[in-house]
Formats: structure tokens, sequence, C-alpha cells
């Protein structure tokens, strides 16, 4: 069983340069998938996360289904095989889960000792770091995807510059044909930012990705639930490079 939505897309990728996008996302469910990800049943691995710092992260019997989607719009027929992936912020670990059931090896970086222990115990390559202040220099050129979903912020940078150079750092981790899968988690600081430093602020943060290459999307509020992207935040972007979408969402601009 699949069902379609269909989702119009824009995105401001500069000052100067307004994109639409149109993303057809064919919303499938798992049964059409090679396989599903199991959600953590695994009682140890369970009460490891249950410790977890963030509710969501937590809650063990949370659905993966967002992650299913994920995989079936963006990632459908991708060979993961000997890939090297680094997923910021893994959570539960569902993406790497899934990535390493289809042969490829995902490391994450997060400062839960939680979100760390799980790694471990499920036996990935794990690096406790803060990511606001996360240094990706040591992985420059070294990875063949790059995952972030809901786990960095256009608000944590001090200035524009900071906001640039950070995005450039995420993007020289990958090697030439890398891909990457971001979308960031863009709530706003509860003082301090006002609407209009809001707008610059995410305005900058599309441009920067948009100066290393990627293309940038703004989801809709439906299509970013359904990715498990729900919540209080400023907006819903979502940023990719070198993926291809032939059978996941179609996308195609109007410059
Ligand atoms: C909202 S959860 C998303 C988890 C997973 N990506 C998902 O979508 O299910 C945010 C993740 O980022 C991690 N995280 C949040 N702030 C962080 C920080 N400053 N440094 C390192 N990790 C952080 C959390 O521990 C958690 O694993």
């Amino acid at each position: 069983m699949s069902a379609s939505v269909t989702v119009t897309v824009s995105a401001s990728v500069s000052a100067s340069v307004s994109v639409t996008a149109y993303v057809t996302a064919s919303v499938s469910a798992c049964a059409s998938l090679l396989s599903c990800p199991p959600m953590l049943t695994d009682p140890k691995a369970i009460a490891i996360i249950s410790h977890a710092r963030q509710k969501n992260v937590a809650q063990a019997n949370r659905s993966s289904r967002d992650f299913e989607r994920i995989f079936a719009d963006f990632f459908a027929g991708h060979d993961f095989t000997g890939e090297r992936i680094v997923d910021l912020g893994p959570g539960q670990w569902d993406f790497g889960r899934m990535v390493a059931e289809r042969g490829g090896r995902c490391e994450g970086v997060d400062n839960d000792p939680a979100v760390l222990e799980l790694g471990t115990y499920l036996g990935m390559t794990v690096h406790d770091a803060n990511l606001r202040t996360f240094d990706p220099t040591p992985f420059a050129g070294q990875l063949d995807g790059l995952f972030c979903k809901f786990a960095v912020n256009a608000f944590w940078h001090k200035n524009d510059a900071d906001r640039a150079a950070f995005t450039a750092s995420l993007d020289r981790m990958l090697t030439p044909q890398g891909w990457g899968w971001v979308a960031p988690w863009n709530g706003r600081p509860k003082e301090g930012v006002d609407d209009d430093a809001a707008r610059r602020i995410l305005a900058a943060q599309r441009d920067a990705f948009a100066a290393v290459g990627w293309t940038a999307y703004e989801l809709t509020e439906t299509q970013a639930q359904d990715y498990g992207m729900g919540g209080r935040v400023e907006n819903h972007p979502l940023f990719i490079r070198g993926l291809e979408l032939a059978d996941g969402p179609r996308l195609s601009r109007a410059m």
C-alpha cells in the first residue's frame, strides 16, 4: 500500500535568486521498502535510551515511520554498501540502523550520554561533541554521506560569518561525490531574537547552504510532520546535496 502527497515548496536561496520547487513526495508504507527498521525492542537498548535528555528520544516505543518515509522518499534505490556516513544528533539511531541493514557504516555525533551509550551498544562509532561548537575538520573529505535530522540550529551561531563557516565545514566533510541531507531544528531562543532578526538569520542559513552548492527547500507543515519534524520551530528547511531522487520526490526548480 502506498499513499501520495503533493507538496509545493518555495525556497529563497539567495537575496537575488528565488527558487520554487515542486516536490511530489511519495509517502510509502513500510511494506514497499526493502525491510523495516525495527523500533527499539531490545530491553537493554530500551533501558539505555530511557535516560536520554530529550523526552522524544527517551521514548522507546516511538514510531519509526518518519524514517521509513525519509528512506522511501530520498534513499529508495540508494546503494549504501561500504559507505561511511555521519549522523549529527542520531537520537535512537534509526537512520544508522537502517544504513547498517543496507551495508553502510553510520557514525554519530552527539553529547547525550544515553545516545552515545546506545550507539556503542548497537556497535556504531560514536563521537562525543557539542554540536554548537562541533569542529568537523577531522572528517574533511572522508564521508560518503552526511545526515542530520532536527539537531542543528540556525540560531546557535554568533553571526553570519560563523553560520557560513559552520555550513562550509559540514560540506567539506564529504568526498566530492558525497551526499548530504540536513533538516535543521530551527527553534528560536526564548529571548533576544525579534521577528526581523529571525527572518534574516533563517535567510542567512539558506544562503550559507546555497553558497556551498546545496539545494534548499522549505517543507510544508504536513510534510515536516510526516518526516518527524513537527513542533515549535520557525521554519522547516531541508538542505540536500548529491542525492539521486529519481525514485523519491520529483524536484523541479523555477529560477
Ligand atoms: C530532536 S533529537 C533528533 C534525533 C534524531 N535525529 C531523530 O530525528 O530522531 C536531537 C538529537 O540531537 C542531539 N543534540 C541536541 N543538541 C545537541 C548538542 N548541542 N550537541 C550534541 N548533540 C545534541 C540530541 O541528543 C538528540 O540525539
